[in-house]
């Protein structure tokens, strides 16, 4: 599948993130999920897997307030300045180096006790082996979560019309693909709901920040003006008004696997 260069629009990236409640109810979901989690941990290795610039994970370590001295904490991102500025932004939830995935040799591979990756899989170059490659990692009581959009999101469907006008499919994978790759690992799964508002003042400009966050290089194809009216349905007086919602995945092994395997 494609890639996306998420050094090159940042800025747009942040115009998303600054206006819409995703990251709060992506927060509240996992925290949700993780309730009691360090309850008589004394380590706990988490994999932020795509962290970007660490502003999602602030949020969340915020909340958990896992103690410091348990937590240790692995980051990759393909944007190298983005990763270093999320392990200063993270390094004050842990009082352990940060550590880099790619970091370790082959003989070290780490396993995590947490992993997370927050919309991120929709950029992996192919998403059965990122799946395969993250499960590898999951230590056998460990908890994967992962938030992904799906068909019925509305940014997804800006996408579908956006890829239609270019008469190609979608390059890039969305929460269906995902629930249809996890069923053939031998994981026990839990899906929710995250709903959520992008809101923000309507404004040509503001309308191109979206959609250049969501379609990155390939906007300088798509015929413009037809992109631009797809917002107009979400007009509530002087803003645009989206609400929508994204699916988050639990995923932990099977234990009763586990336990025969040994
Ligand atoms: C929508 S942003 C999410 C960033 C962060 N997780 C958050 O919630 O704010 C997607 C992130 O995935 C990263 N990314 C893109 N392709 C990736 C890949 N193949 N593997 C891992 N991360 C990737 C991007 O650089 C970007 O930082």
């Amino acid at each position: 599948m494609a890639t996306k260069d998420f050094g090159a629009i940042e800025t747009d990236y942040a115009f998303f993130m600054s206006h819409a409640t995703e990251a709060k109810s992506d927060v509240e979901e996992y925290a949700r999920q993780l309730n009691g989690f360090a309850d008589g941990r004394s380590l706990i290795h988490l994999l932020d897997f795509g962290c970007g610039t660490g502003e999602f994970s602030r949020q969340l370590l915020e909340t958990l307030a896992w103690p410091k001295g348990a937590l240790f904490l692995t980051l990759f991102e393909p944007v190298d300045h983005q990763q270093e500025l999320a392990a200063r932004r993270l390094s004050r939830f842990s009082e352990h180096a940060i550590a880099s995935l790619g970091e370790a040799s082959f003989d070290k591979q780490p396993v995590f006790d947490v992993i997370i990756s927050n919309h991120v899989l929709y950029y992996a170059e192919s998403l059965s082996q990122t799946i395969d490659q993250l499960l590898e990692r999951l230590h056998t009581e460990g908890k994967m979560l992962l938030a992904m959009a799906g068909h019925e999101n509305a940014l997804i469907k800006l996408w579908k019309v956006g890829f239609d006008l270019l008469e190609q499919p979608l390059p890039f994978y969305v929460a269906e693909d995902v629930a249809a790759l996890l069923v053939n690992h031998d994981v026990r799964v839990n899906t929710s709901p995250s709903h959520y508002q992008l809101r923000f003042p309507d404004t040509e400009e503001n309308r191109w920040k979206i959609l250049r966050f969501l379609f990155g290089d390939y906007l300088r194809q798509i015929p413009r003006d037809a992109l631009l009216k797809e917002f107009d349905q979400y007009v509530q007086e002087d803003h645009i008004e989206i609400n929508t919602y994204s699916e988050h995945f639990t995923v932990e092994l099977n234990p009763q696997t586990q336990s025969s395997a040994q």
